[in-house]
């Protein structure tokens, strides 16, 4: 399980610098996705594998409903198959458990999802834990995330991988940058750091109890906020030349999706930028797909 596969990962270049601009170059999460998943499926076809991925979605969430759509499209891109497990919003976590052990032991299905948030009565760590650490392909098992810690995992999980292409994809070495990570989840800020300081990256945490947000993200050569709040990181906040990853999933106050970045203003100070849509999200699906591959491999 301990397959380290850090070393074998394809840098894709993505962007070229254009010293002379004002504005910053845009970072296309849909394109860079559309290059890992076309390799994903030459690899399936070319080896002629059978890979599958189970979706798990509990409850009634739109948001999560368009996100398990949008990942069944993935699959089918990639030459994946892809089978979907829907239980209502009553759902017991026993129900929830026992579908997991089953396709734990189910050959045809490399990969398990369980699309998150879950109804208040299911607890999120003990679900999680359920899935086999050869199946995790989200990564957020308690271990698997430690895994990263060491440097000596099977999967990375999604969302930080994703971002850490697009970093890759400016051709700016991390190694020696400071680096703030805003935002401390387990499933983005703290495995983001980690994965930033596991390229030798000087990284700092910043969150809702952090004094001046500012003073921290000036210093910044790579800012990735994944605080979840419209509006938080303003152009003054961004050093100039940076690269600004937005991770942020917001509705602005005319329901239009946005970022946790002013856009607009810190486009103007940075070199490299994520829009939103289009930049971290489909990076995440495209990395879903690449550890359902592993996870294959783990298991063959
Ligand atoms: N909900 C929001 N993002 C994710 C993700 O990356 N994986 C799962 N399982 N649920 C999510």
């Amino acid at each position: 399980m301990a397959a380290k596969i850090q070393g074998k990962c394809q840098v894709y270049l993505l962007a070229v610098p254009k010293r002379c601009m004002l504005m910053a170059e845009i970072l296309d999460g849909v394109a860079l996705a559309k290059r890992i998943k076309d390799d994903i499926k030459k690899e399936i076809v070319q080896k002629n594998l059978e890979v599958g991925l189970a979706v798990v979605l509990v409850g009634n969430d739109p948001a999560s409903r368009i996100y398990v759509n949008n990942k069944k499209k993935d699959c089918e891109e990639c030459g994946i198959s892809s089978v979907e497990y829907i239980f209502s919003e009553s759902a017991s976590q026993e129900e929830v458990i026992a579908l997991i052990q089953r396709l734990n032991s189910d050959k045809q299905i490399n990969g398990i999802l369980i699309q998150q948030p879950f109804p208040s009565h299911i607890d999120v760590f003990t679900v999680n834990e359920s899935v086999s650490p050869l199946k995790d392909v989200d990564a957020f098992r308690a271990d698997t995330v430690g895994r990263i810690a060491v440097g000596s995992y099977g999967f990375l999980p999604c969302t930080p991988a994703g971002v850490m292409e697009l970093i890759h994809s400016t051709g700016v070495p991390v190694a020696g940058k400071e680096c703030v990570v805003v935002g401390r989840s387990n499933i983005v800020g703290k495995p983001m750091a980690l994965m930033l300081l596991n390229e030798s990256a000087t990284v700092t945490i910043c969150h809702s109890r952090t004094r001046d947000l500012g003073d921290v993200t000036r210093r910044a050569d790579i800012l990735v906020s994944a605080a979840g709040r419209a509006g938080l990181i303003t152009a003054e906040m961004v050093k100039k030349g940076a690269i600004v990853i937005d991770v942020g999933m917001n509705r602005d106050k005319n329901g239009r999706l946005c970022g946790d970045v002013d856009f607009e203003g810190a486009s103007k100070k940075a070199d490299y930028i994520t829009p939103v849509p289009g930049g971290v999200g489909p990076m995440t699906r495209a990395l879903l797909m690449k550890n359902t591959l592993t996870a294959k491999s783990l298991q063959s």
